[in-house]
């Protein structure tokens, strides 16, 4: 029996082990031509001739976002369109500033599990499964604590102090995408039908309308 297998096991390694090579990069780097007319998948390469240091560099994550808006948080993004060198590598950054109390509302990223990491303060976080259990995993995180967000799932961060708090992300795309649930759901342009949403949410056409106007 084990005689009948073995070449069978050998092959699945080795064509496992061409596949993963496809998968993998293709040359140093494709650092983004943002002004390119091309449309892919991402962006096409700057000529690697003429590529600089600064395409593989952001200054600025220092800077305090502004936090003065309605939801009281900011992010500083650091994905491709800000580093070109990040084109193809699947990977990204951000700063999310709060104000004392500040929350960054519920959200998804499409294409990004998120790691992030408390520089200051105290944020309570929390992300939400998938159906049927929608089960709530939520933490107090202080400096130095570190938690992760699943691809795809809704996830919320609050400042739980009277001090600003500050937090780094890692992303796992070079341009994560967004989607604030109350945005996608009550901001669209143009608007889902307003009998939907009550329908939806089980609330009032009126209901609907004041929420759609605040988006
Ligand atoms: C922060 O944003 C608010 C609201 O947009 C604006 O009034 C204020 O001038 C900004 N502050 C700074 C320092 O840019």
């Amino acid at each position: 029996m084990a005689r009948v297998l073995c070449p069978f096991v050998v092959l699945a390694i080795v064509f496992s082990t061409s596949l993963a090579t496809n998968h993998g990069p293709l040359q140093d780097f494709c650092v983004a031509d943002l002004k390119s007319q091309v449309l892919i998948n991402g962006f096409p390469c700057k000529n690697p001739s003429s590529v600089q240091a600064n395409d593989f560099y952001f200054g600025g994550l220092h800077m305090m976002g502004n936090t003065s808006n309605p939801i009281g948080s900011k992010v500083t993004p650091v994905y491709v369109t800000q580093l070109p060198g990040l084109n193809t590598l699947g990977i990204s950054l951000a700063r999310v500033d709060f104000a004392p109390w500040g929350i960054n509302p519920p959200h998804t990223h499409p294409r990004a599990s998120e790691i992030m990491t408390i520089l200051e303060g105290t944020l309570e976080v929390g992300f939400v499964t998938s159906n049927p259990e929608n089960r709530h995993i939520t933490k107090v995180l202080v400096k130095g604590d570190v938690f992760v967000f699943p691809v795809g799932l809704v996830h919320y961060q609050r400042n739980n102090g009277n001090t600003n708090a500050i937090a780094i992300s890692a992303l796992s795309s070079q341009s994560p995408g967004v989607m604030p649930i109350a945005n996608v759901i009550f901001g669209s342009k143009p608007d889902i039908p307003k009998d939907i949403l009550a329908r939806a949410f089980q609330m009032s056409d009126k209901a609907i309308c004041d929420v759609q106007q605040k988006f």
